[in-house]
């Protein structure tokens, strides 16, 4: 019996919610249409108007990572550098003439010291040209990888 109560009080809140709503609604419009003529033009949306055009270009620079700088790198001598965290060897023969190489020793893969116009591996004594690779001394079986690089604005990087 005074059970009915309850339900009838909520159901009879969410009427009366949606219908003011309603009622507010329309009376808004009404009065915007009926007392002034004027519509609220007010263009204040902020628009973000500058779409960036997004770059879609990264500098150019494609992927490319610089060794080292071309003015680290002695005319007629070579520096140890990284390229994507291995070790690689960067020599410089004449002006702006740059090669590297892997600094993976093709012996047993130690890592061969730069510095000079030589790679020397300290493990079993091999030596390489450092402007070829190729293997001045035994026991390396082959020359060292040659990784491909040029001179951007003063750096060399890898491309
Ligand atoms: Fe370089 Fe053996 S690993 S000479």
């Amino acid at each position: 019996m005074g059970d009915d109560m309850t339900g009838e009080g909520c159901t009879r809140r969410s009427v009366l919610g949606a219908s003011g709503a309603g009622v507010l609604g329309v009376g808004l419009i009404g009065l915007a249409g009926c007392s002034t003529g004027s519509k609220s033009s007010s263009s204040g949306s902020p628009s973000a108007g500058a779409t960036s055009a997004g770059s879609s270009a990264d500098g150019g620079s494609g992927g490319a990572a610089a060794l080292v700088k071309l003015s680290d790198v002695p005319v007629g001598g070579s520096v140890a550098a990284k390229s994507a965290g291995k070790p690689v060897v960067v020599s410089q023969k004449t002006p702006g003439a740059v090669t590297a190489f892997s600094a993976i020793c093709t012996h047993m893969g130690c890592t061969v010291n730069a510095g000079g116009n030589q790679f020397h591996c300290p493990c079993h004594g091999s030596v390489y040209d450092a402007f070829t690779g190729a293997v001045v001394h035994g026991p390396a079986p082959a020359p060292l990888t040659a990784i491909p690089v040029k001179v951007v604005g003063g750096d060399v990087v890898t491309g």
